[in-house]
C-alpha cells in the first residue's frame, strides 16, 4: 500500500454526484466532431490523411476537454472556445508525431496505433507535424467568433510561446540532453516536465480563460490549479510506466527504464511520487474553492489524473 499525506487524500475521497466518465464521454465527443470537420482532405492528399490519421487516432482530448471546460466556468461559451480547443489537439497530436520519430524517442507505436512514420515515412510524417502546427494558428484566427480582437491575439502569443523554446520545443531538447545521463536532479527534471508537458496543460486552462475574458485574479488561481494537475500528471505517468501493461497504456510500457530516463520513480520512489501527486492536486483543488458547484468538472479531472491507470 502506498503512504500517502492523509490531508491530501481526504480532499481526494471527499464524495461527489458529479459522473466524470459520462462528462468526459460526451466532452469527448463533441471535440471529436469538432476536430473532424476541422480538417478536410486537401491536394496533395497524402499530406492530408497522414495528418487527419493522427489527429483523430483518438487519445483522451483532455487538454482540449481543459479549454472548454475553463472557458464556460469563466463566463465564456463552448462555441468561443473551440477553435482553440482544436488548435490544442492539433499541436498536441504533432508534439507526438515528431517526439516518435527515430531521431527522437523511435516509436512504433501511439494511441494503440503504429505511429506516423510507421504508416507514412519519415519524411512526410516531419510535413504532417509542420502541417499541424501551422493550421492551429491560422485555425484559431479564423474560426473564433465572438470573442474580443484583443484576447483572440494573446491565445495566439500564448500559444506561440507554449510551443516553442520557452516551453515544449525547450523542455524537449533538455529532455533527450538528459537521457542516459544518471545524475539528473529534481530541479532540471521538474524544468523538463514544466515545459515539455506542463506548459501546454496550462495553456490550455488559460486560454479557456482568456477567451471568456477573465479576470487577471481569475487567471491567477487557474495557473496555479493548471500548473499542480501538470505536474502530477507527469509523475502518474511516470509511475504508470513502471506499473502499467502496453495494453492499458496504449504505447509501450518500461521505456523510460530502458532508456535510462530519469524519472520522478527513479528519483524519489513510487511511494513518494504517489503522495508528491496526491499534494499537488490537493492543492489545486484549493484553487477552485470560490466556484463552487460550477468547478466540479476541473475538480473531478484533478482527481482522475492521480487515480487513473492508463
Ligand atoms: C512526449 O513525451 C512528448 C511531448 C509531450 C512533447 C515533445 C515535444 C516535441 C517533440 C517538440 C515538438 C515541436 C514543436 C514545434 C512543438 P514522452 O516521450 O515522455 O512521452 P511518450 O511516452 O508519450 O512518448
Ligand atoms: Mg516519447
Amino acid at each position: 500500500m502506498v503512504k500517502t499525506d492523509q490531508k491530501a487524500t481526504a480532499q481526494l475521497e471527499k464524495p461527489t454526484t458529479f459522473d466524470l466518465n459520462s462528462y468526459l464521454k460526451e466532452q469527448k465527443a463533441l471535440v471529436e466532431t469538432a476536430l473532424d470537420q476541422s480538417l478536410a482532405i486537401g491536394i496533395p492528399e497524402k499530406i492530408y490523411e497522414s495528418m487527419r490519421y493522427s489527429l483523430l487516432a483518438g487519445g483522451k482530448r483532455l487538454r482540449p476537454i481543459l479549454c472548454l471546460a475553463t472557458c464556460r466556468l469563466t463566463g465564456g461559451s463552448t462555441e468561443m472556445a473551440m477553435p482553440t480547443a482544436c488548435a490544442l489537439e492539433m499541436i498536441h497530436t504533432m508534439s507526438l508525431i515528431h517526439d516518435d520519430l527515430p531521431a527522437m524517442d523511435n516509436d512504433d507505436y501511439r494511441r494503440g496505433k503504429l505511429t506516423n512514420h510507421k504508416v507514412y515515412g519519415e519524411d512526410v510524417a516531419i510535413l504532417a507535424g509542420d502541417g499541424l502546427l501551422a493550421y492551429a494558428f491560422e485555425y484559431v484566427a479564423n474560426k473564433t467568433d465572438n470573442v474580443a480582437p484583443e484576447n483572440i491575439i494573446k491565445v495566439i502569443a500564448r500559444l506561440g510561446n507554449t510551443v516553442g523554446a520557452e516551453g515544449l520545443v525547450g523542455g524537449q531538447v533538455l529532455d533527450l540532453e538528459s537521457e542516459g545521463k544518471t545524475d539528473i536532479t529534481a530541479e532540471t527534471l521538474s524544468f523538463i516536465h514544466t515545459h515539455k508537458t506542463g506548459a501546454l496543460l496550462e495553456t490550455s486552462v488559460v486560454t479557456g480563460a482568456i477567451l471568456a475574458g477573465a479576470s487577471a485574479e481569475e487567471i491567477i488561481k487557474l495557473t496555479k490549479y493548471s500548473q499542480n494537475i501538470g505536474l502530477a500528471f507527469q509523475i502518474i505517468d511516470d509511475i504508470l510506466d513502471i506499473t502499467a501493461t502496453d495494453e492499458q497504456l496504449g504505447k509501450t510500457a518500461g521505456k523510460d527504464l530502458a532508456a535510462q530516463k530519469a524519472t520522478y520513480p527513479s528519483l524519489w520512489g513510487l511511494e513518494k511520487s504517489q503522495a508528491e501527486a496526491e499534494k499537488l492536486i490537493a492543492e489545486a483543488l484549493d484553487q477552485l474553492a470560490s466556484y463552487g458547484e460550477a468547478a466540479e468538472p476541473l475538480r473531478a479531472i484533478a482527481k482522475f489524473i492521480v487515480t487513473r491507470n492508463h
